[in-house]
Formats: structure tokens, sequence, C-alpha cells
């Protein structure tokens, strides 16, 4: 059976016993101690936990996932991967453990020609928390499995929670016995023979702070007893299509074909080989769902998973002796695949395509960069006498150039040099551990949210600032540091709930209100308003006059210029968007923004620079649709109907059953947006593009000024090109060809200048050849030049003089200089020197040592340096004095 009919089978099973479907939640989790959405049950929290009402009693879904912890065992075992898909069915406050186990036992085992799934029920099993002797009854009445085929588990197995503060309770698994070849009789532990697929959650509890999967407090009870469940549709698949792993599946296998059709080497015949195919199909299955939610490759959180996912299996294919891009002929074929169940991703295709490739041709050129620094390890480790690359060294390439340690290991073997792996772990520990340091650091920075939540319990804050931009209101709470408070006093700063409020909260890019909340004697200055949970806004306000108390009457006004200001820049930043689209086309879609008044910025899907003709016509395109005086406006509808509208919605945002389109000139401008708006599109005054520059893979920044700020803007361009014009005497539009003038003189006199030194400095050559030391027999000359020569004009000069000096006798020649505080040396042979046992390279060595650095080369001419130029004159010394040495010795 295809995991999409699995998938397809589950959703109508539940469908049909009153469930509704809720589409799965994108995978960036809202939890911010979570980097990716890891269950089902995740955007249900709300309703668990009793904050939210649920629109629903009964709910399915199947929820994309991400868990990276077990990143290095992909591949490895049969069931771990990274992206996974969890099916479930939720019921809050309705039904309990009764049908939780009657649906699931009913869909599991019922034969596939009646839409179930068919397993033999002979070889199920069923998994409780050890104490819960009425889920045993259930599993024995509604299930019909006898004792033996029950087992009781600890916490650590039956017991669920996310891992972090929330809800919880005590759980009850299917398991099926996969036979005597996976593993040993009754051995639970193991997780192989004993396969668990659905796992049913009875929602009961809350937990604190703690850690692993039982060192945490229960807190108490949930208001409701709910059901969460999660049937793990990547095993089912495996199950019911009697291949061994989550990797040979449907979805997933077809990747591992391709890589072997590419590489030209057997899946099935080496393990080590095995798992970097399976390491390639996993991450580049889970690359695709990611970037298709929104996430792009970065160096921190989210970003910095993906970014990881993409190089392992770029890095696996090249292991495997491909060394060609890859992902442009992987990502296809895992879009295929998985298109089955997520259409979307077709349509989304280019820019999901165009963020994996960039990231592929960024890691290449780490991987170019990387080798030369790698080389240079490897110079330096064989110079010194050392078989073993250093520790620091593998970290450096690590960490600043994002090399793989494998990859430093492979090629260092290649050069017989063997790497020092636990300096390098070690290293690598206490950097991890830095970063575990500075996460607890910004945990204890997150504001308990309860407080807020005592607030929202007494009702949503009604949003007025769409009609108006003062209203008379009623304080509802106040929170100092957190905790609801009674008053504040003048000179505190504290947080404010209002029964309605004309404030805008920080949200889609537009960033919050400014003005002032008025009482009897009392002024509140408005700093920050935010919605720190949903329906709730918050104002931070200073105290500036008298004493503010719950249930003041207030007069709540923004202020009147800020808010024109911000309208501007928030529409204008629809119109940047829809003229990015129209000059660049459909892919160039926004994935983040962000403005104030007089100021925008905006990130979008694009992966090369623009050139400034089309910066010119993005400007031209947008002040044009300014000049029109196009409509402005905003309509409720539902997200399906938006979408067929073709209003432009952000990935990885979850929207509300109802949604806000605004648009500009009809379908000129249609987005998903909450935001506040100018009535007519010429308020948004005069636009002007000052930026635009690279913010990762594949995603490009545009950054403009809006109304009076672009004029200032402008105004600050033109006094630019006044004070040029006048210091260079020119008419403005002559600057530029005065400029370019005036720096082809500049290069010429460079040049010049380099030119008349060097002959300078070789003038000196016949004056230097004509009067050597003689040390030994051997014809001396051991000269300083003066400061500046660079070691190109250096060599001239030695070798200049070496031919100048007869040749029946040996010659030495080492001449010096101290170029930009870098002293360098370089010293030339003629063939009797060399006779006499005399080698360039040697006495460089010796003449660099003195100069604090190193050297080598040929027997007749070699070349050195250092950093301490006080050694300058001692060098010149030590090679006199080892021509001596060699001569007598
Ligand atoms: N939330 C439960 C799990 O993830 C069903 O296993």
């Amino acid at each position: 059976m295809e995991t999409s009919e699995i998938r397809r089978r589950f959703l109508q099973y539940f469908e049909d016993r009153g469930h509704t479907v809720v589409p799965s939640a994108p995978l960036p989790s809202p939890d911010p101690n979570l980097l990716f959405n890891v269950a089902g049950m995740a955007q249900f929290v709300p309703y668990f936990v009793g904050q939210q009402t649920p629109p629903y009693p009964r709910a399915t879904s199947v929820q994309k996932c991400v868990r990276t912890l077990d990143i290095e065992e992909v591949g490895k075992t049969t069931r771990h991967g990274t992206f996974f898909q969890m099916n479930g069915n939720f019921s809050f406050g309705d039904y309990f453990k009764e049908d939780a186990v009657k649906f699931a036992w009913e869909l599991v085992t019922k034969p596939q020609n009646e839409g179930g799934y068919g397993f033999d029920e002979s070889v199920l099993y069923a998994s409780v928390y050890y104490e819960d002797d009425e889920a045993i009854d259930i599993w024995k009445r509604v299930a019909g499995l006898p004792d033996d085929r029950i087992v009781r588990l600890g916490m650590k197995d039956n017991f669920w929670s996310m891992g972090i503060p929330g809800p919880c309770g005590p759980c009850s698994e299917i398991l099926i016995d996969r036979g005597p070849e996976f593993g040993a009789d009754r051995d639970w532990e193991a997780g192989d023979r004993y396969l668990e697929f659905w796992n049913l959650v009875f929602m009961q509890n809350i937990r604190g702070e703690g850690g692993g999967k039982d060192g945490y407090p229960i807190l108490g009870e949930l208001p409701k007893k709910n059901i969460d469940t999660g049937l793990g549709l990547e095993r089912v698949a495996y199950l019911l299509q009697g291949v061994d792993n989550m990797y040979e599946i449907d979805e997933i296998y077809p990747v591992i074909e391709k890589a072997t059709e590419l590489t030209g080497r057997k899946y099935g015949a080496e393990h080590e080989d095995d798992v970097r195919f399976r390491v390639v199909a996993d991450h580049v299955r889970s690359a695709l769902m990611l970037i298709g939610d929104g996430v792009t490759p970065g160096n921190e959180q989210g970003g910095y998973v993906l970014r990881r996912l993409l190089r392992r299996a770029i890095r696996s294919m090249r292991l495997l002796g491909y060394e060609d891009p890859s992902l442009v002929e992987l990502l296809p074929v895992s879009l295929e695949q998985m298109k089955k169940s997520y259409p979307e991703l077709v349509t989304d295709f280019g820019r999901i395509s165009q963020v994996a490739y960039a990231e592929e041709e960024a890691f290449r050129r780490t991987l170019t960069a990387g080798t030369t620094i790698f080389d240079v390890a490897v110079r330096d480790t064989k110079a010194s006498g050392a078989h073993q690359l250093e520790g620091a060294k593998a970290f450096q390439l690590h960490d600043t150039y994002g090399f793989p340690i494998d990859l430093t290991i492979e090629m260092a073997a290649e050069q017989g040099l063997n790497v020092d792996t636990e300096g390098f772990r070690s290293l690598m520990k206490e950097q991890r551990e830095r970063a575990k340091a500075d996460a607890r650091a910004k945990k204890a920075g997150h504001a308990d949210t309860s407080g807020y939540r005592e607030l929202r319990e007494k009702g949503v804050t009604e949003f007025t600032g769409y009609q108006e931009l003062s209203s008379d209101s009623q304080v509802r709470g106040l929170l100092r540091e957190g905790a609801v408070a009674p008053f504040a006093e003048q000179g505190e700063t504290v947080e404010v709930v209002l029964e309605k409020t004309p404030f805008y909260a920080e949200s889609g890019g537009q960033i919050a209100d400014e003005g002032l909340i008025l009482g009897d004697g009392l002024k509140l200055k408005v700093l920050d308003v935010q919605r720190p949970v949903k329906g709730l806004i918050v104002h931070k306000v200073e105290v500036v006059e008298g004493v503010l108390r719950a249930g003041d009457d207030v007069h709540a006004a923004v202020d009147h210029e800020w808010r024109v200001s911000a309208c501007q820049a928030h529409s204008g930043t629809h119109v940047v968007h829809a003229a990015l689209r129209q000059v660049l086309g459909p892919n160039a879609l926004q994935s983040g923004s962000y403005n104030k008044p007089g100021y925008l910025r905006l990130d979008f899907a694009w992966s090369s620079a623009l050139d400034p003709a089309t910066r010119s016509e993005i400007e031209e395109v947008a002040n044009l649709a300014v000049r029109k005086d196009l409509p402005v406006s905003a309509q409720y509808m539902t997200l399906p109907e938006a979408r067929d509208w073709g209003a432009l919605a952000l990935f990885g945002e979850t929207y509300d059953e109802q949604v806000r389109v605004v648009e500009i000139g009809g379908p000129w401008s249609r987005e998903l947006c909450g935001g506040t708006h100018v009535k007519h599109s010429s308020q948004v005054g005069a636009l002007t593009v000052t930026g635009e520059s690279s913010v990762g893979a594949g995603v490009r920044r545009i950054e403009a000024f809006v109304g009076m700020e672009a004029l200032h803007y402008l105004g600050r361009e033109r006094a630019l090109v006044r004070l040029l014009s006048e210091n260079l005497k020119a008419r403005p539009e002559e600057l530029p060809a005065k400029v370019a003038d005036l720096a082809e003189r500049l290069r010429v006199a460079e040049k010049e200048l380099e030119r008349m030194r060097a002959a300078q400095v070789l003038e000196a050559a016949a004056e230097l050849a004509k009067d050597p030391k003689d040390v030994f027999g051997v014809q001396y000359v051991g000269h300083r030049a003066p400061d500046g020569v660079n070691g190109g004009d250096l060599r001239k000069l030695a070798l200049d003089v070496r031919g100048r000096m007869p040749s029946d006798k040996p010659a030495v020649v080492a001449v010096l200089s101290v170029n930009d505080g870098k002293p360098g040396v370089v010293i030339a042979l003629n063939d009797l020197a060399r006779e006499w046992r005399l080698k360039a390279g040697d006495l460089v060595r010796i003449a660099a040592e003195k100069l604090g650095g190193r050297g080598g080369g040929k027997d007749d001419v070699a070349q050195g340096g250092g950093t301490d130029a006080a050694g300058a004159d001692d060098a010149l010394s030590a090679v006199e004095h080892a021509i001596g040495h060699q001569v007598t010795g």
C-alpha cells in the first residue's frame, strides 16, 4: 500500500467518525523551546491546556515532523529518519481511553479491502503504563488481547510529553512482533523486534521542567481528559510494503535508486555505502520539506539544521564517488514522490530548488576554499616533522570553513597523516558547552506566560486600530515582571492590558505603534506593544504621571504622525513585493519583512544580485503604482478562498480560519496581512530603493525609504553630490568621468612609482657586486636594501648581483628588506658555491629563524621571511657565519 494511501485511509477513517480534518501545521515549531514540530499534537497545545476553546471536539491530521537529535543515527538503524509524518486523532475533552483503543484497533486490523490496514492480530501486542489497570482492561475487552500480549512498562516508555513543560500523560502503544530474526523473545527495550507503531496518549496532566523521559515533575491535571495519538506513517508504510526499513518505502527509495545510478555503486552490497545512500535519501527529503515550509539554510537554529542536512547529503554523495552537483539530480526525484501527499510542493518547486541548489553551490565553494587551508596545514605539519594534523587545525577547518571532520580525516590519510581527533573532539565539546550555556541564558530571559494567560482568560483584547487612532477603554489588568499586579506608580515600567485598544502590536513585519494612554491624572507612555499569547494585546508602558490601577477608565491614543508613516511603510512593502514579482517573476516571493515609519525591508527568494537596471525598473514599477492612486482595501475570508483569489501567504505561517486579505488595486497586489495600511496608494508617497544584498543562500534583501524619509534620503544624496562637485571642481554630470579620470591617473602614477623604485633598487646591484666580503674564500654580499622592497624586486636584485659576480669564485648573495613591517630575505648562490656544498634553502632557513619566520626553496635561489624586523641585521650575519661554518667544517 502506497504511503499516500495509508495517509488517505487514516484521515478518511477518522473523518467518518466525526473528526475534523485539520491540515498539518508548518514544520517550524510555534514553541520557542523547540525548533520543529515533533508530534501531531503541537498545534493543539492551546486546546489541551485550556488556553483556547477548541472549535471542534475531535480532530485528525497528518503532521509533518522533524526530529534531529538522532541525526548521526540516520541510515545506521532501520527507523531513524529526520523528517517523518505522524497520523493522529485527537479528542479535546470528548472521547477518552476506550474509544481511542477501539478506533485504533479497528483501523489496524480491519481487512485492507474494507478500508483498513489489515494487520494480522496474532502478532500484535499492546504496552501500557505500568499502573494503568483501566487500559489493560480495555485492551482485553475491546481488542480481545490475552494477558501475555499486554506489557506493563515504566515512565520512560509509556508516559509521553513533548520533552518540554506542557501537556503530557500516560500512554499505550500498539507493537508488532516482527519475528525472531529481529531480536530476542520479549525484549521490549531493543525496539526492532517489537516495533511500536501507534502511540495512544491519554493526555490528562501538565508537566514542569526536567530532563529525559522521566526526570520531570507532574504539576497537575489538565482541565479535561484528552486523547492524542500518533501513528508513525513511515513505520506503517514499511510494514505494509514488506520492506526492512523506512528508507526503502515508496516515498524514499527512488532517491536511493537514483543515487546508485549516479554513483555506479550498488545498494545492499556494503554496509558503509548503504548508510550513505540512506543518509542521502532521508536528508534530501527532509530538506525538500523544510525549504517548502519556508526554512532557509543559515548558521543558527533551524537554518543550521537544514544546512547540516544538505551538506551531509552532498558529502555522502561525494564519499560515494559522485563529485558533480547532486541536488539537481536528486531533489526532483524526491519531489515526484512527495507531491502525491503535498501537491503544493510542485508550485513551490522553483523557489525550493533555487534555495537548495544555491546552498550546494556555496558548499562546493567552501570545500574549495577549505582545501587550500587544508593544504597549508598539511605542509606545515610535514615541515615540522610531525605525522599528525593538530586537533586545533581540524577544528578551525570545521568551524571556519564548515569542513566536516570525516573529510579532514580522509584527506589527511591521503597525505600519509592522521588527525588528532581527540583534540578536535575536546574543542568541539568546549564549543557545544559554550552554546548550551548561551541557550540556557536565553531561556532564563523568557517571560513566564502564566500572567498573560491569567489576563487572557478574561477575554480577548479588541483591536480598534483599523478604524480609529484613539479609543476610550478600560484597564483590564497590569503585569509587573510577568506577574499580575494591582497598581503601578509614577516612574515604573509595567505591562498593561486594555479592554480594547487602537495600538497595533508588532507582527507581520510591522513594528508596534507609539503613543499615549491617558486617564484621570494619569499619563502612560507606550514603549512597545506585543501579542505574547493569542488574542491578548499587551502595552509596555512607562508611568509618566499618576498611579495606574486595574479598572481605570482611560483614553488610548496612537501618535498620529507615527501611524501615518507606519501605514506608508507597510503599504510600501506590499507595493515593492508586487513590483519585485512583476519584474523578476512569481518566484521572487517574500520570505520575511520589516517596516517602521519611513523605512522598509523585504527578504525574498532569489539567488543572484539585482543589477542596477533591474533595481531601477523595480523602483519605477513601484512608484508608478503609487502614482496611479490605486485603492487599498482589506476583507476577511477563509484561507482556501484567499488562496483561490491568488492572495500571497507567507511560508511557515499558521493562519486562522478567517484570514484578512489586503488588496492594492484589486488583483495588482493581494496578500494575507493583519497590518495597517494607507487608503490609497498615492499616500505611500515617494519610494526609493537604497540597497539590495544577500542574506543567505537563495535569499536577497531589498531596502527602501518611503514618504518623507525618501525625500530626506534624496536630499542627503544631493548634498553629497554638491560637496563632491565643489571639491573636484566639476559639474555634477561631469563627476563620473572626472572620478574615473582621477583613478586612472592615480593608477598610472603608482605604476610609475613602482617602476622607479625597482630601478633604484636594481641600480645598487653593480655597486654591491663590486664589493663582496671574502668569507673563507666565498664571495659574500649581505645587503639590507631600503625598506619597502617587495619580494619580487628583492629576488630580481639578488639574481642581478649574482649575475654580475665572477663565476670562477664561489659567491653567495643575501638581500633583505622590511616591507610593511615584515622582513623578507632572498639568497642566491652561483654554481661554484653549490659545489662547495652550500645550499640557498639552508641559508634562508637560518636567516628566517632570526626573523621569527620560515623559508625555503631550491639550492640556487631561496626566499623567506618573518615578522620580526629587529632581527634583520642578525639574519645577515647569521648567514655569513653559516657560510664560514660550512666551508671550514
Ligand atoms: N504525541 C504522541 C507521540 O508523539 C502521540 O508519540
